[in-house]
């Protein structure tokens, strides 16, 4: 099939990337010109897995092109997706202004009937205000399909590859019958392509997210509470995972959630909710969360005193999660931010996210070559993103290089027993004797 992505993002391109593995022509659309110059090089202008040697060798096959020219692609296409930003808006809500300026963009170039899917997260009725917005510019048949995507960074080319489950809303059976049939060779494991209305679509992508960040801000809440009380959160999500109602995944205590979805799509949750409903629960959820990112800071601050001038803190860390460099609503930056603002010295080290942390610290901190490097000299360690590489460190090592033997692991991936036989002073999220 012909197909067109427009939005080069982290969903875009590895939609469009994915699509062409599978044989389909597709065309990637971004605004962005040097994006596609970088795309065009054979490079992948942001760090996610597998992906760079995908889009090589799609483009290489010729089943991958890259366009800032979105006419072009809409006419050469039969299906269009809408992979563009949905970012929060100053109330809280998501801003759809890049959906349907890219809607009318596809109403104005289409040159006949067309299946356009809306990929982006967008609140609940955006379908049907696409598709109302598109009649005013076109008079070529066409039908609009929800199909949230729910891959994650760090894994989105194993997800999108081999999804859970594929959604996919809309009213016209035969559009949903050909998306369906792109999606075939990508479940054939025998996951499901769950078919529903476009609002019910739109709403399962905000009631996943939902329900991942309030699994997070939930383990959380408990953590805080195991501190409190003396108890030890691993032990306990060990107990209550074992549990098939609830399951192990997603419940490990740390410095909150952040990245480009959980936070924004909460809110836009929220905002859906106006005037009726007051969405008491997530309002929650967002509170924990905002709490425990400050809650590193705050032990930091609890062991040296709240003045951090003349101190030198090393971070392990500084992506929202492992295997990205996405920066985007990170943890990190509230970690980081407040200890500046207490005088302290950073020296950072992240695997992949340099280049996108100096985008925001800029040279308020000292990037690291290498993780022991960030040590010297340091009065403690802090843990923020729990890439693998940082799980077994040679600890020895790390005491020779560090001023102070601290250690604040925001993370829980150290053993608090073993650390302490060490000689180090330990602090973690949740556990007893961390
Ligand atoms: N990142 C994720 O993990 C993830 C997962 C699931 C869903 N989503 C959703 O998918 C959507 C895209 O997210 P992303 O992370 O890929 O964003 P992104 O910022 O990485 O990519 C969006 C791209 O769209 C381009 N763009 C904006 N306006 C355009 C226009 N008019 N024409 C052509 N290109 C345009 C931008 O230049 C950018 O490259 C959002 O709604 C997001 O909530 C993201």
């Amino acid at each position: 099939m012909n197909l067109a992505v427009i939005g080069a993002g982290y969903v875009g391109l590895v939609a469009g990337t994915c699509f062409a593995e599978s044989g389909n022509d597709v065309i990637c659309v971004d605004i962005d010109e040097a994006k596609i110059a970088t795309l065009r090089e054979g490079r992948v202008p942001f760090y996610e897995p597998g992906l760079e040697e995908l889009v090589r060798r799609n483009a290489k096959e010729q089943r991958l092109t890259f366009s800032t020219d979105l006419a072009p692609a809409v006419r050469h296409a039969s299906i269009i997706f809408i992979a563009v930003g949905t970012p929060q808006r100053q109330d809280g809500g998501a801003d759809i202004e890049q959906v349907l300026a890219t809607a009318k963009a596809i109403a104005l170039a289409m040159d006949g009937p067309k299946i356009v899917v809306t990929k982006s997260t967008v609140p609940v009725g955006t379908a049907d205000q696409v598709r109302l917005f598109m009649a005013d510019f076109t008079r070529h048949p066409f039908s609009v399909i929800s199909n949230p995507e729910f891959l994650k960074e760090g894994a989105a080319v194993e997800d999108f590859m081999k999804p859970d489950r594929v959604v996919l809303g809309g009213e016209d059976p035969k559009a949903v019958e050909i998306v369906r049939e792109l999606y075939e060779p990508f479940v054939r494991t025998g996951n499901p392509i769950l078919v529903m209305d476009t609002r019910s679509a739109e709403m399962s992508k905000y009631a996943a997210n939902a329900i991942l960040a309030t699994k997070i801000s939930f383990i959380n809440e408990v953590a805080n509470l195991c501190e409190k009380v003396g108890a030890d959160i691993n032990e306990v999500r060990r107990a209550i995972g074992l549990d098939r109602r609830i399951g192990p995944h997603f419940i490990f205590p740390g410095v909150g959630y952040g990245g480009s979805c959980f936070p924004k799509d909460i809110r836009a949750m929220i905002a859906m909710g106006k005037p009726n409903l007051a969405m008491d629960l997530l309002r929650a959820v967002e509170g924990v969360n905002e709490r425990q990112k400050s809650l590193l800071g705050e032990k930091v601050k609890g062991h040296f005193g709240p003045d951090l001038s003349g101190r030198t803190l090393a971070v392990w860390g500084l992506s929202f999660k492992p295997r990205t460099d996405d920066m985007r609503d990170a943890p990190s930056i509230i970690v980081v931010e407040s200890l500046l603002q207490a005088g302290a010295q950073i020296r950072a080290y992240d695997p992949e996210a340099e280049e996108e942390a100096k985008k925001i610290f800029r040279d308020r901190i000292r990037y690291e070559r290498r993780n022991y490097d960030a040590l010297k000299g340091a009065d403690a360690l802090l843990v923020v993103t729990e890439w693998n590489e940082f799980r077994r460190p040679n600890f020895v090592y790390m005491k020779e290089l560090m001023k102070n033997p601290v250690i604040f692991d925001g993370r829980d991936i150290y053993e608090p027993a073993e650390l302490r036989r060490l000689g180090f002073i330990y602090y973690s999220v949740g556990r007893r004797d961390g």
